[in-house]
């Protein structure tokens, strides 16, 4: 067999294939997607458009990591749904953490372009909304603020009828035997989750005598303590950034957002915590 040339240079890899990195990533269409709208543009314009747009993408993720948890919990795949939230759980992280890089603009700095914004508002974003719904946060309000005939409003809708993330655990842990309390199996799926003592009672004991669906509802609880976080960190940055003013949706601001924080996503595991 013929012995390479050492001094040839070495085959070109994208000789004879299509796809490049350039054409799977589709960098050049990402790269085109910001668009700043103030003149000159002001610096800061870029940053602001750039983190909201990472937003978006990591809640296409979750999303579709969600989806896939529900699924698995249909399955009865416990120990793959631990390793589905943990991933979840750690995009959550990353996602709380980028609020420090926001805030590192100046009021002043965010000033120079706000204007321009009008009334576009994190709080349109309907991804976000449908995080809430798939855990359990639900509400038909919110679905008629999106336009219809909009990708986000079929989005919504459709998530407003199905089963959120609780419902899917509550049903996988009937599967394990459990005596998950009737009117919580059968509740009707497009309302918000009610605390119940019966289903208490029977978690306690799932705490008391199954570590490894203990483990699952320790998971449950990081990712309501994450969503959490992420609000009290948000609501910290929009009061460093605009103080009292109202927010360019229409909101009272930063005391609306006060009003959302401390809301549990799964009361039930909130309150077996006294009762142990
Ligand atoms: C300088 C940066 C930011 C400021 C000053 C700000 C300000 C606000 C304000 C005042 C609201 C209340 C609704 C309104 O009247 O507009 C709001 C809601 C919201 N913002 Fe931000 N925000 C900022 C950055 C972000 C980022 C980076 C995200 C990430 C996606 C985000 C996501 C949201 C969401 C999801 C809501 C709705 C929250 C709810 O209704 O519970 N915001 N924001």
């Amino acid at each position: 067999m013929a012995k390479p040339n050492e001094n040839e240079p070495p085959p070109d890899p994208t000789a004879l294939k299509t796809v490049t990195y350039g054409s799977y990533l589709r960098i050049d269409e990402l790269l085109a997607l910001q668009a700043p709208r103030s003149t000159g543009p002001e610096h800061d314009e870029l940053l602001f458009i750039i983190i909201h747009q990472v937003y978006e993408l990591w809640f296409k993720e979750v999303l579709h990591e969600l989806d896939y948890a529900r699924r698995l919990l249909e399955e009865g795949e416990s120990y793959r749904v631990q390793h589905t939230f943990k991933r979840i759980l750690t995009i959550l992280k990353v996602l709380v953490a980028q609020l420090d890089i926001l805030e590192t603009m100046t009021p002043l700095e965010f000033l120079s372009f706000r204007e321009r914004l009008e009334a576009a508002s994190g709080f349109q974003s309907d991804q976000f909304r449908q995080l809430e719904f798939t855990l359990g946060m639900k509400s038909p309000g919110v679905v008629q603020r999106f336009p219809p005939d909009s990708r986000g409003r079929a989005a919504l809708e459709q998530r407003y009828r199905e089963a959120t993330l609780w419902d899917a655990f509550l049903r996988y842990l009937a599967r394990e035997g459990y005596a998950v309390p009737a009117e919580v199996l059968t509740r009707d799926v497009t309302t918000p989750i009610q605390p119940s003592d019966a289903l208490q009672q029977m978690l306690m004991d799932v705490y008391r005598r199954d570590p490894k669906n203990a483990e699952l509802c320790e998971r449950l609880v990081d990712l309501d303590e994450g969503m959490q976080e992420w609000r009290y960190r948000h609501v910290k940055m929009v009061e460093r950034t605009i103080g009292t003013k109202p927010g360019s949706g229409g909101s009272e601001g930063a005391t609306y957002l006060r009003g959302t924080l401390a809301r549990p996503l799964f009361p039930d595991l909130w309150a077996i915590r006294g009762r142990l």
